[in-house]
């Protein structure tokens, strides 16, 4: 007997579009689309062309004529601050309104670009849904990342204006974004015309006249905003999130079609409801908080709270149990390194007694895989279901996921559960070749993509192509490896690329390669991520140095660690390196990260038949050793 999932799950592969018309009509159009799926240029699919719609109108106004103006839409609850603030849908809406007009007063209108470089505070959200009300473009970038990152996505995306504040704060310290902004302008092509800050009164920042704007003044005497309308396939934002190179991949999501899914996945994968109170612990710079913070609990008329704290030390390890009890949170969704952040700090959940979680209903963990162990600690402790689901920033929303409102499989620690309506996944191999079931391959899915997922990436469908399309034809890549069983679940084991999962942040390890092969003493480099009992991986490097450099290891061991904080940002916990004679090579010269990320796992290996000198591969064992890795000998 087919449940709730197999029936949706099949109607949305065999006829995706009337799947997704129908979700469609639970949400605002001005104008209905004229296609719902249009094919006519692959691999490029566009959904709901011809609609027009707003995607602030959806989040805020739409429920006020509903009814729920007086509701709470937002909760900001900032332990670094010891603030907790309230907003109503009516009020959001004002505040959203007064800043697109704001925007719009500078001269910002539709399909122009805004950057958003902000801390957790409500004004990041208010400028996000500002700029969807007038059809401007935001671009958040998280506040973790250095003046060069931010620099790069400057000269991609080319804002008219950049919103930012003078500080985030970091459990005790203070993290002045100000001067990062400032850096990041000095050093990029393209220069905004007007940034606006945000002046926090715990570090105010100094101005430059004539460019900079105070976020106060200038709402002071704007005027409302209205939601103006636009295509449903026209840009809402763009999310830059890391690949292979330094040069980070921009992320298009479309209105249309992301409205729609996240609107559906409220329902059918969390199962809330409007009025529920919703919470994901990540932060407004990663898809996460897109998707999860700001837009899809707004589209189904949750309250949605914005977190400014940590896990843990804001003030301890009950921190996540206080706030779910204070605001009657009915599901929480994070990554599962806050949850292995709070078992190593209260491990037999003895803060979690003082608080009533009662209202509590689900935990959904995303960003990386749920270890079994971390999985069953949050079973035993919070007795409710402990839902892990995959997701990347390019989907915009879980491909795989025991969709909790539709029907509740057992859950199978490792697994990510079945894939959700809309996604075909299968697993190839090199030669685009399904696998039998349990064989490991490619995770990959079939085309066309679900609405909300990416359609292509800003301003280069050449890369969009190369990056996703090209390698496994009539396929999306996702570059996971992984497998699926007998029964359908799906196991996401490793990345097939450079790219390394740092507490739930996506980096790479390519990126951390050019900063390290860029000071004048390294002659080449190699970074890899290796397990990390907190953070699921950090990177590590080795570096081999240029022939009569004698300086003491440990400076330049010092400075390359330096190096990276300053241009990638303190996101890449990038703490440990080592100098060797030589790195592990094929005949062929390609370096054998793999190999040495086993060794550092402490996983059994085989010594590849194309190594050019077996010896290296003891040097870096040594070496390994001595940073406190593992003893592991190759077969
Ligand atoms: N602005 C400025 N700096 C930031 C920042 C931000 N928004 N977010 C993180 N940083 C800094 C941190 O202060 C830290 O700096 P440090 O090296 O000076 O200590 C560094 O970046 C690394 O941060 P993080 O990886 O978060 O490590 P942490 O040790 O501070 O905290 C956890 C570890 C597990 C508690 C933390 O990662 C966490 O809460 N994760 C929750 C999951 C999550 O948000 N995932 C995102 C995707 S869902
Ligand atoms: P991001 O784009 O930052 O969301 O990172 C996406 C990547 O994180 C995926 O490609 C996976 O490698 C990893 N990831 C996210 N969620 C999961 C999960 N539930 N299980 C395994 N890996 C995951």
């Amino acid at each position: 007997m087919s449940n709730p999932y197999e029936l949706a799950f099949q109607r949305s592969i065999k006829d995706p579009e009337d799947f997704w018309s129908e979700a469609a009509e639970n949400c605002h159009w001005y104008k209905k689309w004229d296609k719902i799926l249009d094919d006519s240029n692959k691999p490029f699919y566009r959904w709901f062309v011809g609609g027009e719609l707003n995607t602030c109108y959806n989040a805020l106004d739409y429920h006020i004529e509903n009814g729920r103006g007086d509701q709470t839409a937002l909760i900001y609850d900032s332990p670094v601050t010891k603030t907790i603030k309230w907003f109503t849908y009516n009020e959001l809406r004002d505040e959203v309104a007064r800043f697109a007009g704001a925007l719009a007063d500078l001269g910002v209108k539709k399909g122009d670009r805004v950057i958003i470089y902000m801390p957790m505070v409500p004004e990041a959200v208010i400028a996000m849904l500002s700029c969807a009300r007038i059809g401007a473009v935001h671009s958040v970038v998280f506040g973790g990342f250095a003046a060069n990152e931010l620099a790069t996505r400057i000269n991609d995306s080319k804002p008219k204006v950049i919103v930012s504040a003078s500080c985030g704060i970091e459990v005790k310290n203070v993290v002045r974004y100000k001067p990062l902004l400032d850096g990041a302008i000095e050093m990029a092509k393209s220069k905004p015309e007007r940034c606006i800050i945000l002046q926090r009164p715990m570090h105010p920042a100094p101005m430059i006249p004539g460019r900079d704007l105070d976020w106060y003044s200038i709402v002071s005497v704007a005027k409302p905003h209205d939601c103006v309308p636009v295509a449903a396939t026209d840009p809402l934002y763009i999310l830059y999130t890391s690949g292979t190179t330094a040069q980070p991949k921009g992320v298009v999501r479309d209105n249309g079609g992301h409205v729609v899914a996240l609107k559906w996945t409220m329902k059918n994968i969390y199962n809330v409801d409007a009025g529920d109170v919703y919470w994901a612990a990540s932060d407004v710079g990663w898809v996460v908080g897109h998707s999860y913070i700001v837009y899809g609990p707004l589209f189904r008329g949750c309250t949605t709270i914005l977190y400014e704290g940590k896990p843990v030390d804001t003030p301890d390890a009950g921190a996540f149990w206080r706030v779910i009890s204070q605001h009657n949170v009915r599901t929480l969704f994070t990554a599962p390194t806050a949850f292995r952040a709070i078992k190593r700090e209260d491990p037999q959940a003895e803060l979690m007694k003082k608080y009533d979680l009662s209202k509590f209903y689900a935990l959904f963990l995303a960003g990386e895989r749920t270890d079994p162990d971390t999985l069953q600690w949050a079973e035993k402790n919070l007795g409710v279901p402990v839902i892990d689901h995959w997701w990347q920033t390019e989907t915009g929303w879980a491909i795989c996921a025991n969709c909790m409102g539709l029907h509740h499989f057992q859950v199978k620690p490792g697994s990510p559960t079945k894939p959700a309506p809309g996604w075909d996944v299968r697993v190839v191999d090199e030669t685009n070749k399904e696998v039998k079931p349990k064989e490991t391959g490619a995770l990959v899915v079939k085309l066309p993509l679900p609405p909300g997922s990416l359609p292509t990436l800003w301003n280069n469908d050449a890369g969009f192509v190369e990056a996703y399309l090209e390698e496994f034809p009539g396929y999306y890549k996702t570059a996971d490896a992984g497998y699926i069983d007998e029964d359908g679940y799906v196991s996401v084991m490793s990345r097939t690329d450079d790219v390394i999962n740092v507490a739930g942040h996506r980096l790479s390890t390519g990126a951390m390669e050019e900063v390290l092969s860029s000071h004048p003493d390294v002659a080449e480099c190699a970074v890899l991520g290796v397990e990390d009992a907190l953070k699921g991986q950090v990177p590590l490097g080795f570096m081999v140095l240029k022939a009569g450099v004698n300086r003491d290891h440990a400076h330049i061991i010092l400075e390359v660690i330096h190096m990276v904080r300053a241009r990638i940002g303190p996101v890449a916990s990038f703490k440990t390196a080592a100098v060797v004679k030589r790195l592990p090579k094929t005949r062929s010269g390609k370096t054998l990260r793999g190999t040495i990320q086993k060794i550092a796992d402490n996983k059994e290996y085989k010594v590849p038949a194309t190594i050019d000198d077996p010896a290296v591969l003891g040097e870096i064992e040594e070496a390994l050793i001595s940073l406190g890795y593992s003893k592991a000998r190759g077969k």
